[in-house]
């Protein structure tokens, strides 16, 4: 097959927040392999630099999203470089889960700081410059379980319930500006670190069920009948931050293989 060449992006300059690992990674070198500049934003600085030397034209930033002085200066570390930002891709977010009664109550607002609050610093300081361009696009990536309630994991899907809430508020106030705001809802990413180094004996635990029983209930519930692939998040960003989709903002869509309808 022939060497893809179309750079649907060409130009653009995005931000990418929890870049160093995961989906948060793949999308950076997707977005570099459709010819945006990408900052790689994440708290661990060492493997998000790793990440930006090996794509085209990128810078690693630290940055807590929790942290409003340190989202300011992603921003304006992102601006400096490069003159602008197109695209801020709101993908930073930590998952505990847990029976209510025993979730430590600091760990339950630890979720909503990164998840949504993090998410609204993130938005909040990307419009500030994205306004005065009359030019945007902010991209959230949620969950499934931002639109289901999730057994023992009361705090992931409050959060992420918010961040559609959020989504929704924000392309409603940004609209005007030319600012579109949309997010993406992927299934179960059953291959990626979240779910091999965690998800697994997290879920085993609270279900009583062991590891590998947890991916086939996950699986089974899929009518497509795999889990969600990086590719599959990626495309749909790609669709989202291009002019294919001009005429979409406050919209939460589900890459899930069609697990919402069982
Ligand atoms: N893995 C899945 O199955 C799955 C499914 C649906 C949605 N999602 C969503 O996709 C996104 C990425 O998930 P992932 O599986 O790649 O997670 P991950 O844990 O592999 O990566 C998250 C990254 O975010 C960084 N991070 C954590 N807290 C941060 C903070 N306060 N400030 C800055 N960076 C921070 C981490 O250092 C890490 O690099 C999340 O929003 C998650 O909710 C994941």
């Amino acid at each position: 097959m022939s060497e893809y060449t179309c750079k649907i992006l060409d130009g653009q300059v995005a931000i990418v927040t929890g870049a160093a690992q995961g989906l948060g990674e793949a999308l950076a070198r997707r977005l570099d392999k459709e010819g945006c500049k990408v900052v790689v934003a994440d708290l661990n600085i060492e493997a998000a630099q790793k990440v930006a030397d090996s794509l085209t034209d990128a810078i690693a930033v630290k940055v807590d999203v929790s942290n409003e002085e340190q989202v300011e200066a992603m921003v304006d570390a992102a601006v400096k470089k490069y003159g602008k930002l197109d695209l801020l891709v709101s993908n930073a977010a930590i998952l505990i889960s847990g029976a209510v009664v025993d979730f430590p109550a600091d760990k339950w607002r630890k979720m909503m700081d990164v998840n949504l609050y993090g998410y609204f610093l993130c938005a909040k300081a990307a419009a500030k410059v994205m306004i005065p361009n009359r030019k945007g696009n902010i991209i959230q990536i949620n969950s499934k379980s931002g639109k289901k309630g999730s057994y023992k994991n009361s705090a992931y899907a409050a959060s992420k319930f918010g961040g559609i809430g959020l989504t929704q508020s924000l392309a409603l106030e940004l609209a005007e500006y030319n600012i579109r705001v949309n997010a993406i809802c992927p299934g179960n990413l059953l291959d990626s670190p979240l779910w091999v180094n965690s998800l697994y004996e997290q879920y085993a635990r609270n279900q009583g069920i062991t590891p590998e029983e947890v991916r086939q209930k996950y699986l089974s519930q899929v009518p497509l009948g795999r889990g969600c692939t990086y590719a599959d998040v990626a495309n749909v960003m790609v669709f989202l931050a291009s002019e294919q989709s001009s005429y979409m903002t406050g919209q939460a869509i589900n890459v899930t293989g069609g697990q919402e309808m069982r």
